[in-house]
């Protein structure tokens, strides 16, 4: 019974891939992949490849080439910074949608899915709520009551239009915190404890029955020692686990893929089995926010090629180890980039000592880089029997 059910099941399997891997020549050109967007060819394999949305260079009008680029080349986006607590709710009682319904509908004119980010996070949040918490005005139990009412009042303002919505992003320390042995942090772990994570999740599945629901973290991309005090990909698996144990209606688990070239490099095995783990506690998987920064050491910043070319390398190389590898896996349903031109990319802000950049795959003036071709050759050379369709996963009740 088993078997042949398994066996129907490669057959459809096979028939779609063959049915996907049609290629559409058009009468008398050859077809010419690399002439494909990235979010063309992910749709070969049933894969979404998105980027983070700046709405701040989406609507520069000196700055078409963004706009052209963020409708052309992806077939997903997520909203960088306008679906966060402090940018929908700036004051208390009053949602600001203007920004967030603005990219929900770009994406919807350029038949993009849209993930959505984030409904839970200790950081940018509003100052009238975490103010009223340290001077003692918002209580415990209100203070829950304040986050059971902004998940469900976003995820029913968009229900429908959400594909995958990052219900709770970055609850787990890391080594270098204190403690350094792994733990819940930051502010809703210390105001509601970790039963808040459960409590999210039910609340986003009562608001949305059908998106998609992921718990987001970055340093996941593989497995370390095995042990969760220090090994964070181990500890947020097991969190899953106890999670999924409970009925709580998590589908699904994004791997960020924050990478610095300064770091030892993940292998795409190591990689691949990481996804695969996740997996196999019945999720599905992404990666969410890919960039691989380097430092700007002053050779890069005076323009010396010798020194940034291996950077240029080393990045390209990573950026296509988290696309084999999760094309390689059935259950990594997308790939998002977070932004993909360097002039817009988060790293120069945030990461300045020591400097970092050059870590999305469009130069400052919007040249792909190398890691823009590599991320589509694995796109254009993937196929059966290793890289299959992606599942279609049913959210869970
Ligand atoms: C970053 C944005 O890119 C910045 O513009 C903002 O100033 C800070 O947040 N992990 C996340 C994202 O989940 O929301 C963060 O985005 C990057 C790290």
């Amino acid at each position: 019974m088993k078997v042949r059910r398994w066996m129907t099941a490669g057959a459809v399997a096979v028939a779609t891939v063959a049915a996907l891997n049609t290629v559409p020549a058009a009468a008398g050109k050859p077809y010419d992949p690399t002439s494909q967007t990235l979010g063309a060819l992910g749709l070969r394999h049933g894969l979404q490849v998105g980027t983070a949305i700046s709405m701040d260079a989406l609507n520069d009008a000196d700055d078409p080439q963004y706009r052209k680029i963020a409708a052309t080349e992806f077939s997903s986006v997520t909203a960088e910074n306008v679906m966060k607590w402090e940018s929908l709710e700036p004051t208390r009682g009053n949602y600001n949608w203007g920004p967030a319904d603005q990219l929900v509908d770009f994406a919807k004119r350029n038949r993009q899915r849209v993930r959505g980010h984030v409904l839970v996070w200790h950081n940018q949040l509003p100052e009238w709520l975490t103010g009223g918490v340290a001077d003692g005005s918002i209580s415990k139990p209100e203070l829950r009551e304040l986050l059971r009412r902004h998940i469900t009042t976003v995820a029913k303002r968009y229900q429908g239009r959400i594909w995958q919505w990052d219900v709770v992003n970055e609850a787990v320390s890391d080594p270098w915190d204190t403690p350094p042995t792994l733990h819940y942090k930051g502010f809703w772990a210390e105001h509601l404890g970790p039963g808040y994570l459960a409590d999210a999740f039910r609340w986003a599945r009562a608001a949305d029955p059908k998106a998609l629901l992921y718990y987001n973290d970055y340093n996941i991309e593989a497995f370390g020692s095995g042990n969760p005090a220090d090994d964070k990909t181990q500890f947020v698996y097991d969190m899953l686990r106890r999670l999924r144990a409970q009925g709580v209606p998590v589908d699904g688990v994004g791997s960020q893929g924050h990478l610095g070239t300064q770091y030892g490099n993940y292998n795409t095995f190591q990689v691949t089995e990481a996804l695969r783990r996740f997996t196999s506690l019945g999720l599905v998987t992404a990666f969410t926010e890919v960039d691989v920064r380097s430092q700007l050491t002053e050779g890069v910043r005076a323009g010396d090629s010798e020194e940034i070319n291996p950077r240029l390398q080393a990045s390209a190389a990573n950026f296509s180890v988290l696309m084999k590898a999760c094309l390689a896996v059935r259950s990594c349903l997308s790939y998002t980039v977070w932004g993909f031109s360097d002039n817009h990319s988060w790293v120069p802000g945030w990461f300045d000592d020591p400097p970092e950049g050059l870590a999305t795959i469009y130069d400052e003036n919007y040249q792909p880089k190398l890691a823009y071709h590599e991320i589509k050759s694995d796109l254009i050379l993937a196929g059966p029997p290793y890289v299959l369709p992606r599942l279609a996963p049913k959210p869970r009740r």
